[in-house]
């Protein structure tokens, strides 16, 4: 049979088709337009995700053996705010995951209800890209659009409710809404209440691994596709990107270098970190995860040769960065264009170059951009490992896990094996994973996980770079805390 994971991401939609062994039959992508309203601001159209979802799909079934089709799944860009009204017409733009409006909404949140409630109920507190900031701002800034809000959703939700015709959504994408509690996996009922809204305006919840429903037959007909296929409920981009490397089971780790980064740490057991600096959320294999995510990981780097150097050969911009340069670079970069989530919670952070001399060139500058995301990735694993996970490897995945030199950071910056798979589409092999879960084709998302995902590859650290990223990364920790006062100055 034939299942196809669909990765809506934040610059394009990416759609996988996977025979039941794993392999890969071919993948489509189609990009879609995001806007910066207002600095620090971030939207899409729900109605763009769904037709070019759609265009791809026709794309990746042309020459297919369509009556294979047997499921659908999702790996979804989290966080984003989608508002229907009572004939489920999309309201206003999605408000997106790296979008940093709330700030009143989230202070709020964190200091009026108060941090220690927020943790109790849901296991998290209030970060702006969060969805229950998001309702607080169009409660207080759009009230004309919170009064015609029937149903509220994530984004890959959209696409699963204009396929199926169901209002759904799965345990892990919920887990970043700020509405669910994440040990018991349903909605909380404090929270709907400090967020004035009711449990029938909230998608049905789902396990990542079950179906919400057949594909609807207009859909079937125009894809060509049986009328029996599975919409299967799909998970977060994180989690279900976690499952196409195989990052389930209790203590495995991936990395995703995508628009935003994320360390994402796989659990047996429910837990919450004291601080609340990483997530704690529900996974797509039925357990629990931590998740460190920085607002602007590989789209610094993309920012940085298309906009400011303006190039799109990222390889020859790379090859100036020889093995002798790495380590000593004198210039820092704070990876922060969208203000930052962890670990520094700060809406208002922003993007900083520092050290520059006379001799500093394009190379060291580029250099900084890559080294400044893999500091930044550290702060998060720090974290865990301030919580005694004892993280010595990880799985890659995402765009910027292409560059043979940016694994190579990584694993010496965070002094840990990096084990690279065989394929890096992470989250649209997580959602096709997901629907073949679903469909019978294995028994759990670990059996899936354990018979498909291959590791073809690891870079080691080596002691010597290990060391000289060691001092940097201490001066790289430092830059933030003294700079950090004069960004709300500079807005
Ligand atoms: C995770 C997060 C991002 C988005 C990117 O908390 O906000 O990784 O999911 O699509």
């Amino acid at each position: 049979m034939l299942y196809i994971g669909v990765d809506l991401g934040t610059s394009a939609v990416k759609l996988l088709l996977m025979e039941g062994n794993g392999e890969i039959k071919k993948i489509a992508s189609r990009e879609y337009p995001l806007s910066f309203p207002h600095p620090g601001w971030s939207e899409q159209k729900p109605e763009d995700w769904f037709t070019q979802t759609m265009d791809g799909l026709k794309e990746l079934l042309d020459g297919a053996d369509k009556s294979q089709v047997a499921g659908i799944s999702f790996g979804g860009q989290m966080h984003g705010l989608v508002i229907l009204d009572k004939d489920d017409n999309v309201i206003r733009p999605a408000i997106l995951w790296n979008d940093g409006r709330t700030t009143e909404e989230t202070d709020y949140l964190n200091n009026e209800i108060g941090k220690d409630k927020l943790s109790q109920y849901t296991a998290n507190i209030a970060f702006a890209g969060f969805t229950a900031p998001k309702i607080l701002w169009v409660k207080n800034k759009e009230p004309d659009n919170f009064a015609k809000i029937a149903k509220i959703m994530l984004p890959k939700d959209y696409i699963a409710y204009k396929l199926s015709g169901v209002h759904c959504t799965d345990v892990s994408d919920a887990s970043g809404m700020l509405l669910l509690d994440v040990k018991n996996r349903k909605w909380s009922e404090e929270m709907l209440r400090i967020c004035d809204v009711r449990e029938d305006q909230l998608p049905k919840l789902f396990e990542s691994y079950e179906a919400v429903g057949d594909i609807l037959p207009e859909i079937a007909s125009e894809l060509g596709v049986p009328g029996n296929v599975k919409i299967v409920a799909g998970a977060g981009d994180n989690a279900a990107a976690a499952v196409g490397t195989g990052t389930v089971g209790d203590g495995a780790c991936n990395i995703s270098l995508g628009t935003s980064g994320t360390v994402f740490i796989s659990s047996s057991k429910f837990g919450v970190d004291d601080n609340n600096a990483l997530h704690s959320f529900d996974h797509a294999d039925g357990s629990f995860h931590l998740m460190g995510c920085m607002l602007s990981a590989a789209s610094c780097n993309k920012w940085w040769e298309e906009d400011i150097i303006g190039t799109e050969d990222f390889v020859t911009e790379q090859k100036a960065i020889t093995d002798d340069k790495l380590g000593k670079n004198h210039v820092y970069f704070l990876p922060y264009l969208m203000g930052e989530r962890s670990p520094h919670n700060d809406p208002l952070a922003r993007g900083t170059f520092i050290g520059m001399t006379m001799d500093t060139s394009r190379a060291d500058m580029t250099q900084a951009v890559l080294e400044g995301v893999a500091f930044a990735l550290r702060d998060s694993l720090e974290v865990a490992r301030s919580l005694g996970i004892n993280l010595e490897r990880s799985k890659i995945c995402g765009g910027g896990a292409k560059s043979p030199l940016w694994k190579k950071m990584i694993a010496n910056v965070c002094n840990i094996k990096v084990d690279v798979i065989e394929s890096e589409q992470g989250p649209g092999m997580g959602g096709a994973m997901l629907a073949a879960v679903a469909c019978g084709e294995y028994k759990s998302v670990q059996e899936a996980a354990d018979a498909i995902v291959k590791v073809v590859d690891t870079v080691e650290p080596d002691p010597g770079l290990v060391k000289l990223y060691e001092e940097r990364y201490q001066q790289f920790k430092k830059i933030y805390p003294t700079v950090k006062a004069l960004f709300p100055q500079i807005q």
